[in-house]
């Protein structure tokens, strides 16, 4: 485009708005140019990390939990896109699982920032500092569940078995699988870790899963005239991912620190109070996004015969 083109396309821009050009044109006169550190807000990004203690790790800790946040808010931008997708197609939905699938794996291999990236004893003395704050808190994680599944995928054993053929979102939700963590299985006490967290964002997370009700990505999937073996297998992937292998990349580093020192043996709880040897092996949770996708036997094994070693394994082959 010449110059003159490029000033004629701006003024038809503004006085399409119903704008003096002018103004816009002395405004750009002065306006100072962007820099690297305002942009990307460098400063207040830096600023964020208040360490509870003076053990250097803790702030390993801190950021590491401040990166797996960020990551998880690009997985909620794509999905996002895909539930709000006015024509949904097979090729939008192969790149953003893509995507998906990539963010999850980044989460995967760098999981021993954590496992292998802190000082064991002065992790297990700071963590005291913390509680009763936990990871189980984080929302995000929360809110990639509502908009990729429904929520009768999500409820627990118990759920299973008492819920109707079909549940309303509320019941579902009564049920729904990480209330298992926050909830004393004899006395039906909840931790304060699952109160804090009920008390914040209970109403909220309902809310979404009534605005996402039948918009869910497993909903819009019924959308496509067909689902090709590619897209399937990314499905599945993000399934596997997500459901399987975050989780056991996660409960190993929760061993290897809470466990005691060179025994698979603990009586530690983590911060947040749960039984969590009963609770983080996906093979206890059985949650799925695409149930559809796996057949009797795939759901019968979820993530039983596999361990940490093996997801890293794999992840460099
Ligand atoms: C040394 C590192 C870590 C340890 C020892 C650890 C331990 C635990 C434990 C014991 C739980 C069960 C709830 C509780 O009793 O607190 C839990 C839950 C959880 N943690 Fe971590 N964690 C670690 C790092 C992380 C990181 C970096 C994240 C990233 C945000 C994270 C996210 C979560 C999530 C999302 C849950 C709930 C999982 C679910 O409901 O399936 N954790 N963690």
């Amino acid at each position: 485009m010449e110059q003159e083109q490029i000033i004629q396309a701006i003024n038809e821009k503004y006085k399409n708005l119903g704008e003096n050009p002018d103004t816009y044109f002395k405004g750009l006169l002065q306006a100072k140019p962007i820099n690297y550190w305002d942009y990307i807000e460098v400063d207040t990004l830096l600023s964020l990390q208040k360490p509870r203690t003076d053990f250097p790790d803790e702030e390993i800790f801190i950021m590491y939990h401040q990166i797996t946040e960020l990551t998880l808010k690009l997985m909620v931008h794509e999905i996002k896109q895909v539930v709000s997708k006015e024509t949904l197609t097979e090729e939008f939905l192969l790149d953003r699982i893509q995507r998906l699938n990539r963010y999850t794996e980044a989460l995967i291999n760098s999981f021993d920032i954590m496992r292998d990236g802190m000082n064991y004893d002065d992790y297990n003395v700071f963590r005291m500092t913390l509680a009763p704050a936990s990871g189980f808190q984080s929302v995000q994680f929360r809110h990639i569940e509502i908009y990729c599944t429904r929520l009768n995928n999500l409820v627990n054993d118990a759920g299973k078995e008492n819920l109707t053929d079909a549940p309303s979102l509320e019941e579902c939700f009564e049920y729904i699988y990480w209330k298992d963590a926050g909830t004393n299985r004899e006395t039906g006490a909840k931790t304060l870790t699952m109160r804090q967290f009920e008390d914040k964002y209970a109403e909220s997370l309902l809310d979404l899963a009534r605005k996402m009700k039948g918009k869910t990505i497993e909903d819009r999937l019924n959308e496509l005239p067909s689902i090709s073996d590619e897209l399937k297998e990314k499905l599945r992937k993000f399934d596997y991912l997500y459901n399987i292998a975050w989780p056991l990349v996660h409960i190993n580093t929760a061993k290897h620190y809470l466990d005691k020192k060179g025994s698979n043996t603990t009586d530690a709880t983590g911060t947040g109070g749960s039984q969590w040897k009963k609770y983080l092996h996906p093979a206890f949770q059985q949650r799925k996004f695409f149930p559809n996708f796996w057949d009797d036997q795939e759901i019968d094994g979820w993530g039983k015969e596999l361990t940490a070693e093996d997801i890293l394994e794999q992840r460099k082959s």
